[in-house]
Parts: structure tokens; sequence; C-alpha cells
């Protein structure tokens, strides 16, 4: 087994078998819906911002290993970071599972788990719909957000 599918087992199904974050968030200040299109899954992700930084954040909702993984490893990244650096991060997740580049996993750290969903489209939509809905709810989208 290489390295990124190593990581891929450790960090995804674990992820997935023990979600962080999971549930209602009370006193959210930002929340918003996600949906994708291909499997009719729907994510919310629910964010107590204060002073210009991710305080709290919860998601729910249903979809498989690798959008329910992602949604528990992108809360744990979040937390407590400015809203500039969630942007940062989610560019960075966005370039790791669209782009073509070399794959640096020391600096993409546990995000390099989803390295592998690039070869497969439909697995794009899966890894990216808890991140989209992160951005629509830092931008305060009423409409649920797709991953199209
Ligand atoms: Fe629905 Fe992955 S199959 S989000």
């Amino acid at each position: 087994m290489d390295e990124l599918q190593e990581l891929y087992q450790q960090i995804v199904l674990e992820h997935y078998r023990n979600p962080r974050n999971y549930g209602e968030l009370p006193e959210a200040t930002h929340r918003a819906e996600g949906y994708n299109p291909l499997c009719g899954d729907r994510l919310e992700v629910m964010l107590r911002v204060r002073e210009g930084a991710i305080e709290e954040i919860r998601f729910r909702g249903s979809g498989c290993a690798i959008s329910q993984a992602s949604a528990s490893v992108m809360t744990t990244l979040v937390r407590g970071k400015s809203l500039a650096e969630a942007e940062e991060l989610f560019e960075r997740f966005h370039e790791l599972v669209t782009g073509t580049g070399a794959v640096d996993l020391e600096q993409l750290g546990i995000l390099a788990a989803f390295a592998g969903v690039r070869e497969f489209p439909a697995r794009v939509k899966c890894a990216t719909l808890a991140w989209h809905t992160l951005r629509a709810a830092l931008q305060q989208r009423q409409e649920p957000v797709t991953t199209e």
C-alpha cells in the first residue's frame, strides 16, 4: 500500500466512523446548507464567528464516507482560525482535489488524505461538499449551495 492509500485508510475511515464536531450548534451566527446534485446528499454547516474568527463549528447531514470525513476534517482545521485563514484552507483543499500539480504531503498534513480523489471527478464533489458549504456559510448565503 502506498503512502497516500495508507493515509486515506487511516484518516478518511477514522473520521467517517468517529466524526468530529457533528451536531447542532446553539447560537450559531452563520449557517448554510450544501447539496450534492449527483447523489442528493445534503450537509449543513453551522459556525459561531466572533471577532473575525471561527470560534465554534458543527456540521450535520448524511453522505458517503468521503463527504462525512471531509466535513469532519474541515471542522477540525478551521476551528479557531480567522476568516482569511479559513478561506486560504478552502483554496488549498480545492487545489489539492481539482489540481494537477504535485502533492506535497508534508505541507498538506491531514489534507493529503484526500489527494486521491482528484482521479475521480464524482468523488471530488463528495470531498468538496463541506468546504463549499463552509464558504457559503461564511458568505451568509441564504439559498443552498451545490457542488456544481
Ligand atoms: Fe453523496 Fe458522496 S455520494 S456526497
